[in-house]
């Protein structure tokens, strides 16, 4: 823990991060740093939050209406994820904090991640080497670890959002393919057409399609968006990705579905849980299975940890906001 005592702002920094990001907050602020990288309750980081006006935050804290009404300096949260499923937004409002996430700084690193699941589930790569690894591979023939081809196949993509929209980009002019998507919103018909890509409803893009990916933000609505009735019409030679959010899958039901050979494979970079993952999943061979890394590149995350710092230090030193989720609080 490093800390220095002085007038200036007081910022928790949740969990560890480069250490250059770390000085740069430490000219502005005093910094209660996190470098051993500790897990805390959700009492400790009450605890810690004290007399606290800032806070870096990962998509692991959870900021809530109880935590608020105990933390009464705090002004403002900075994820560092595009995703803030753990920031209660309409309470964070109420009491006058600042929300701010990273967007566009990981989109094109988690694109990546998408399709690097969807290629390996397709042509069950994972499967291919630990198969090499056991010795099993003792002869050459015409089926053996047969998969599907992504070239020229129909990618579905389910949140058409930044990452969505850089997903398609990789489908479309990388492997000549033909991409449907699904989102809350129709993109205007100009973004559709540079795309090269056609709006459809959830059931047929699931019907149509020969590998989905799940770009979409967990949410109350979007909990089991995906589930027993989804993968049912889903052709059983697709492909599942979800690099979105755990818990938009019902994971139980998508092992099912793998399982019994309703669906060819998945790709999964995040868990209903996580970091616990459901035993039915780890049992399957047909299923990719990435510990959360969709943004793991190391310029992306120091561009991530830079851009929540560019927030902290712009709200608490000069009331300027990059990256806000609830702007509303900034305004006079
Ligand atoms: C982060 C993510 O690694 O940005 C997001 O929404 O899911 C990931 O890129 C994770 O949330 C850590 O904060």
């Amino acid at each position: 823990m490093t800390q220095r005592s002085s007038a200036r702002p007081a910022v928790l920094v949740c969990r560890a991060v480069f250490p250059a990001a770390l000085e740069r907050l430490e000219e502005h602020f005093d910094v209660t740093a996190n470098q051993g990288d500790e897990l805390w309750s959700q009492e400790e980081l009450i605890e810690r939050l004290q007399g606290k006006q800032g806070a870096f935050t990962t998509g692991g804290e959870r900021i809530d209406a109880a935590l608020l009404a105990r933390c009464p300096d705090l002004k403002i949260c900075a994820n560092m994820s595009v995703g803030y499923d753990n920031f209660d937004v309409p309470a964070m409002t109420a009491a006058g904090v600042l929300a701010t996430n990273a967007p566009g700084v990981l989109t094109e690193t988690t694109a990546d991640l998408g399709f690097v699941l969807l290629m390996a589930a397709a042509r069950r790569i994972t499967e291919s080497e630990h198969y090499l690894r056991a010795g099993r591979w003792d002869r050459w023939s015409w089926d053996m670890l047969t998969g599907q081809d992504i070239h020229g196949s129909t990618l579905g993509i389910v949140g058409m959002g930044r990452i969505g929209q850089a997903i398609a980009r990789r489908g479309a002019r990388g492997f000549d393919m033909q991409v449907v998507y699904h989102n809350r919103t129709r993109l205007p018909e100009s973004t559709e057409q540079a795309l090269g890509a056609r709006y459809l409803g959830l059931d047929d893009l699931l019907r149509s399609a020969d590998h989905v990916v799940l770009v979409v933000p967990y949410a109350a609505e979007s909990r089991h968006l995906i589930g027993a009735d989804q993968l049912a019409l889903m052709k059983p030679t697709a492909t599942l990705v979800n690099i979105g959010r755990g818990g938009v899958v019902d994971d139980a039901a998508l092992a099912r579905a793998l399982q019994e050979g309703r669906l060819a494979a998945a790709g999964l970079d995040v868990f209903e849980g996580e970091p616990r993952v459901h035993p039915d999943l780890l049992a399957c061979t047909n299923v990719v299975l990435t510990p959360h890394i969709g943004s793991a590149s190391v310029p992306t995350r120091k561009a991530m940890i830079n851009l929540a710092c560019d927030n902290l230090i712009g709200w608490l030193t000069e009331g300027k906001v990059h990256t806000p989720i609830n702007p509303e609080v900034a305004r006079p």
